[in-house]
């Protein structure tokens, strides 16, 4: 009989290594003949660790599992797929996962993410052997048809810039995947990671092969170590089947990659800082032109794209550009995994065409707010994204609809918080933020958010509150406008939308007069 228990790091964080441990020792003292493997997420973590048993009539679920509801759970026929009170019947049939539209993460959580085998079997490697039989601008044309765009937040046409790599002149070059994921409250690229590792390998193959660049990295942070750890295995996995190496898939065209670890300074998931710290600098932003397109890693033509634009790639191939720009709305084609955290009942990742409101995201998919009290406000995109009240949640979830709304999408990360929230705080936090995360090379962001968070106490102590307020808008636009790079020239979004839309946080009764 197959088990599967996740060893992602949120289901590890709540307790998996002990349920499967457990599961392992109570099978063997019953002379149950289990086999237990080490799935990744399905990314419902309100079930957290979820624990499925392999049936005739598919995959049974059941979760949140403790370790101390083993026994009871094979009392009752977990074997069997049987009914207990954790059991959530079908996983396929859970409504959170049965409703979406899952082409990226298609195999997160059902394969085992270090077996060729189960990926093949999934369809793995269709893309790459697809591309292969194409000339590199047929493949960089099936990319750009798709309407795939970056989604490390900018939004960028993938295949646009590959087209640049491509064209670009010079014998080396690169493909750099931004695994940094620095936007709290997101979590898509490290379950990919480690979920599926072998979907970002073929991703970035193709990439390879489309661009001319025959070396890649994948840039991490040092806080994934469970990532890290999968990626490396599968890159060792992947070179022994010829998947890496001289000749991809016997194509002889060489491609092969690494994965390499940065600190965790927020910055360098900016691309050229992450590229100086590839190159063993300091992560200090570098001034564009050159993009890195042209100069990047080394200062040769690189493509600089996030996890999830690369492990989107594969399934584009694979079914066709045509297929894919089927999902989505306006300028925003395919799907997006949105991570929804913070205070929310179910947090998770969920994958789905563009286009669904803010409110069926939070109200209908999230469950709401975790406390049970009201939703105030939710900020979408991370650190640097902008805080939205109720009112706004028709904005459907497309670049251009939040853009609309000063807003962004970024990471696709969204943070919900009830109504206790002290909206003033948060737009402090974002400037406390910055100030910390600066890499202090451009004045506006450097000096403007200490500034910020010294304009946002005296709001806060009732010190010329309106002359104070007038200064953090003007601080912003100053921010807005003058910063080299997003870090400072967003963090005007998460100040400006809580003062804009939650005005009466920043109006705080003066002070008493002595
Ligand atoms: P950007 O708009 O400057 O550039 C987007 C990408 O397009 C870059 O890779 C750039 O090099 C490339 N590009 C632009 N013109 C090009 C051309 N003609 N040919 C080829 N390539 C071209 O945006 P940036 O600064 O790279 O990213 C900002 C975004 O990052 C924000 O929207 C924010 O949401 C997101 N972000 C994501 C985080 C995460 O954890 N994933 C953390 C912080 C911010
Ligand atoms: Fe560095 Fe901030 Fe300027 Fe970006 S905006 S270059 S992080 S100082």
């Amino acid at each position: 009989v197959r088990l599967y228990v996740p060893r992602d790091a949120a289901a590890l964080a709540l307790g998996a290594d002990r349920v499967a441990k457990k599961l392992a020792e109570e099978a063997a003292g019953r002379g149950i003949d289990i086999t237990i493997v080490r799935n990744g997420s399905r990314g419902m973590h309100w079930l957290e660790p979820l624990v499925e048993v392999e049936t005739a009539a598919g995959r049974i679920a059941y979760g949140p599992v403790k370790p101390s509801d083993v026994a009871g759970l094979l009392d009752a026929g977990l074997i069997e797929g049987k009914a207990h009170p954790l059991c959530l019947g079908k996983t396929e049939e859970i409504a959170f996962l049965r409703n979406q539209t899952r082409l990226t993460f298609a195999r997160c959580g059902v394969t085992d993410p270090l077996s060729l085998a189960d990926y093949k079997a999934h369809g793995g490697l269709l893309g790459l052997e697809k591309a292969i039989a194409m000339a590199p601008a047929d493949i960089v044309k099936e990319v750009t048809d798709s309407g795939l765009r970056g989604r490390g937040g900018a939004g960028f046409p993938t295949g646009i810039k590959w087209k640049t790599v491509l064209e670009a002149p010079g014998e080396k070059k690169y493909i750099v995947c931004n695994a940094d994921e620095g936007d709290s409250g997101t979590f898509a690229d490290r379950m990919i990671m480690e979920g599926d590792p072998f979907v970002l390998i073929e991703g970035m193959a193709i990439a390879g092969l489309a661009t001319g660049a025959t070396k890649g990295y994948v840039y991490t942070r040092s806080e994934y170590p469970h990532a890290i750890a999968a990626m490396s295995d599968a890159i060792d996995i992947a070179r022994a089947a010829g998947i890496l190496g001289p000749s991809v898939l016997g194509s002889g065209k060489a491609f092969d990659m690494e994965i390499r670890t940065g600190a965790g300074a927020y910055v360098c998931g900016e691309e050229t800082a992450l590229l100086n710290s590839l190159e063993g600098k300091r992560g200090v932003v570098r001034a564009k032109p050159p993009l890195p397109a042209l100069q990047g890693f080394l200062g040769r033509p690189t493509v600089v794209n996030n996890v999830i634009s690369l492990a989107s790639v594969p399934v584009v191939m694979e079914k066709g550009a045509a297929y894919y720009r089927d999902f989505g709305m306006g300028r925003s084609r395919g799907t997006i995994p949105i991570q929804i955290a913070g205070n929310v009942k179910h947090g998770g990742l969920y994958e789905t065409a563009f286009g669904l409101t803010l409110g069926e995201i939070v109200d209908a998919i999230g469950g709401g707010t975790a406390s049970g009290r009201p939703v105030r406000a939710v900020q979408v995109g991370g650190p640097l994204g902008a805080y939205f009240p109720r009112a706004l949640f028709d904005t459907p979830f497309d670049y251009e609809a939040f853009a609309a709304k000063d807003g962004l999408i970024g990471h696709a990360g969204i943070t919900v918080f009830d109504d206790t929230v002290d909206m003033l705080k948060q737009a402090r936090f974002a400037m406390e933020f910055c100030a910390v995360e600066s890499c202090g090379k451009c004045t506006p962001c450097r000096i403007g958010s200490t500034r910020g968070v010294e304009t946002a106490d005296k709001i806060a102590e009732g010190i010329e509150p309106e002359k104070n307020r007038a200064l953090l808008t003007d601080l912003c636009n100053t921010m807005k406008f003058g910063s080299l790079c997003a870090l400072g020239g967003f963090t005007p979004y998460p100040v400006m939308s809580a003062m804009t839309h939650f005005p009466e946080d920043f109006s705080p009764a003066p002070i008493a007069q002595a």
